[in-house]
């Protein structure tokens, strides 16, 4: 493995806290069994730990045939990609006359389909993951919800309308609850007793369906809850009203189901000045001699505070300067727009906060929650084109800065997780492409951006090399900070099976078309086949980062 110098310097520090830990086969009952299973800060299965590389296909249980939904799989194992990451949630507040969807949710009632179009895909899906050898995280519902109005099944209030389920945010989740039951406020899903009774229920029917399958990784509570969404906050909202609903649903979770793992699914924002609900107790006085061979032990490493978090960033722009300096480009500052660099005469203030990665913001404290005792491990985010996760540094390219501040997001994480003495698993990250720029649509919105506001189509998103050179050094830099699992997001599958009101439309016209259809022209007749949804972040046809993941899931089994 190769790493920037930068990151050798995380490393150092890092290495023997994190790394080379061997779970204590012999003290866990339940490190024998078939389900996953952690053994402080492992994974362990049928005695054997377990680490993995993953990816993200939220819309598996939508596809039209068991056969796409076999193919899929096949495509993804054959990588040796060993865990998927979907949404076990699908609900409406009109039952659409196509496709697949799990609960009506409507004036304050709800009501489950676990009919053929409903829950029994989930099932299949399950089913045909375990026959591929193949683990499933299933989210339980989404923060991200954007307006939509389902009187026809599309999307409105945009000037894109994407059919129902196609886009990750369009499954319905924690807004449809809180506007059905009559309420403002985002948080209200988290507070409100009859939402919290609803969904609980909801959780018991999901869950109990599968209490006896191996192939489930963990239960995730939500992708990326947090205060807000396109519903706003209540002031009252802080890290304490999600870590709290954390805590009762995985309770619930847990009477119902002894076997397997939950998590959380947050996006890993920390607020290291918060007070816990789950302090850390110190770790006990490390042995006065040296543990067995074989038997080390991984001292837990400290807590992340706000003042090493500054020291690493400037610490990291230093090193940039003097490497500048050495080439002769030294630039003093500038700004970047939409994913390009401007240089710019004004000096801009250096960064002397944190910012809102760190200071609970977003009403998460992902340490408190991940010390939750029903919580099995710490999980995290990483997608620069929503989120910024630190300063540009301008002497360094732009995509080079958003590479070194998401490896320095995970070797943080990896560091937390360590702290807390839990797993470490990195749930989805992804990098919009120029190629993919007119799919992207940002998950608190229903609008490509850039899909048709802008002619010249490479105005944004970073190029293919520039994607994959970051997508190996994340990799490797997880893989050598030790997280648990590093799960990409998305897949992209061709060749399913298309029908009217579904994920895969027919479509009138051919996609890969090379020249536009004239104005007047005749549609093309109906394709039978198309491709996986796409938001953004879609691997079709990209052998490289196939390539990638499929070296890195090597890489990571033999850790
Ligand atoms: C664990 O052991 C069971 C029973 O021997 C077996 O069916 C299963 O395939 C094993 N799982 C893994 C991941 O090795
Ligand atoms: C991959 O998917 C294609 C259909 O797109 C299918 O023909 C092929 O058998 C799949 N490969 C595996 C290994 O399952
Ligand atoms: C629980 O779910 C069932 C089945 O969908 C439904 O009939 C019932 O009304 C739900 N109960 C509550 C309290 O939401
Ligand atoms: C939803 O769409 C329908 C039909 O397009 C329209 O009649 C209705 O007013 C819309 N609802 C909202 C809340 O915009
Ligand atoms: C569905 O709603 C969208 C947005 O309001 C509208 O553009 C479209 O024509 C409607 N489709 C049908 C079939 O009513
Ligand atoms: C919860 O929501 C229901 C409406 O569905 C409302 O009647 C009730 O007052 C709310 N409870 C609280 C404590 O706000
Ligand atoms: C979505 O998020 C972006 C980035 O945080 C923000 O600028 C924008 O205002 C948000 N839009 C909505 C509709 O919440
Ligand atoms: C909600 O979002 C707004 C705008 O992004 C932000 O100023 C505020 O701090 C957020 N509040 C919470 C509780 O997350
Ligand atoms: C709408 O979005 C989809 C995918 O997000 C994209 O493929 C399509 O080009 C967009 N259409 C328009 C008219 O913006
Ligand atoms: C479509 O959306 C883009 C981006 O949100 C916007 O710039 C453009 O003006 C919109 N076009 C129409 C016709 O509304
Ligand atoms: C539902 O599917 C049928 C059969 O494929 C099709 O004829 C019909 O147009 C579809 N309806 C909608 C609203 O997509």
């Amino acid at each position: 493995m190769k790493f920037l110098p930068w990151v050798s310097l995380f490393f150092s520090i890092l290495w023997a806290s994190t790394v080379a830990a061997i779970p204590s086969r012999t003290t866990d009952k339940r490190a024998s069994s078939p389900f996953v299973s952690t053994s402080g800060p492992g994974f362990v299965v049928n005695g054997s730990s377990l680490k993995y590389i993953g990816t993200n296909a939220y819309w598996l249980p939508t596809l039209n045939t068991n056969e796409d939904i076999w193919n899929t799989l096949g495509n993804i194992s054959a990588l040796g990609i060993k865990v998927i990451r979907l949404w076990a949630f699908n609900d409406v507040d009109t039952i659409p006359v196509n496709g697949t969807w799990f609960q009506l949710i409507k004036d304050g009632t709800v009501s489950v389909n676990d009919g053929p179009n409903g829950l029994q895909k989930l099932d299949t899906v399950i089913q045909m993951a375990e026959q591929r050898g193949l683990y499933v995280i299933l989210s339980l519902t989404n923060n991200w919800y954007p307006f939509v109005n389902s009187t026809n099944s599309t999307t409105s209030g945009t000037n894109n309308s994407s059919i129902r389920n196609y886009l990750s945010n369009n499954y319905g989740g924690m807004d449809l609850y809180v506007r059905q039951f009559g309420l403002q406020n985002h948080d209200q899903f988290y507070t409100n007793s009859s939402i919290l009774t609803s969904f609980m229920n909801y959780t018991t029917q999901v869950v109990s369906r599968y209490v006896n399958s191996p192939s489930v990784f963990s239960y995730e509570l939500a992708n990326d809850p947090r205060c807000n969404s396109t519903l706003p906050a209540s002031p009252t909202c802080t890290t304490e009203t999600i870590t709290t609903w954390h805590a009762t649903v995985a309770a619930h979770i847990r009477s119902i189901d002894p076997n397997h793992l939950i998590s959380s699914g947050v996006g890993g924002y920390l607020c290291t000045d918060c007070p816990k609900l789950y302090p850390l107790t110190p770790a006990p006085a490390p042995p006065a001699t040296s543990p067995a061979p074989g038997k080390k032990k991984r001292s837990q490493a400290k807590p992340v505070t706000r003042e090493q978090i500054l020291r690493e960033q400037s610490e990291r722009r230093r090193r940039n300067r003097e490497a500048a300096k050495r080439a002769g480009t030294l630039v003093e500052d500038g700004v970047r727009i939409r994913g390009r660099w401007v240089s710019t005469a004004t000096k801009r203030q250096q960064t002397s906060t944190t910012g809102t990665l760190y200071d609970g913001s977003y009403g998460v404290d992902s340490q408190d929650i991940s010390n939750i005792p029903d919580i099995g491990f710490s999980s995290f985010q990483l997608f620069p084109d929503q989120q910024s996760y630190g300063p540009d540094d301008p002497n360094v390219a732009p995509w080079q800065s958003v590479e070194q501040n998401g490896a320095q997001w995970i070797t943080t994480q990896a560091q937390s997780a360590s702290a807390v003495g839990k797993p470490s698993v990195l749930t989805g990250f992804g990098l919009v492409t120029q190629t993919n720029a007119p799919s992207f649509v940002p998950f608190n919105s229903t609008v490509a951006p850039f899909a048709d506001a802008d002619p010249n189509p490479t105005s944004y998103g970073v190029t293919s090399q520039e994607q994959a050179d970051t997508y190996t050094s994340w990799l490797d830099t997880g893989i050598a900070a030790g997280l648990n699992g590093i799960v990409q997001y998305q897949w992209g599958q061709s060749d399913l099976t298309a029908e009217p009101g579904t994920t895969v439309t027919p479509s009138t016209t051919t996609s890969e078309s090379p020249t536009p259809s004239s104005p007047g022209e005749a549609p093309t007749p109906q394709e039978t086949t198309g491709e996986s949804p796409n938001d953004g972040y879609s691997i079709t046809g990209s052998t490289t980062v196939q390539q990638i993941l499929g070296s890195a899931s090597q890489s990571i089994a033999a850790d």
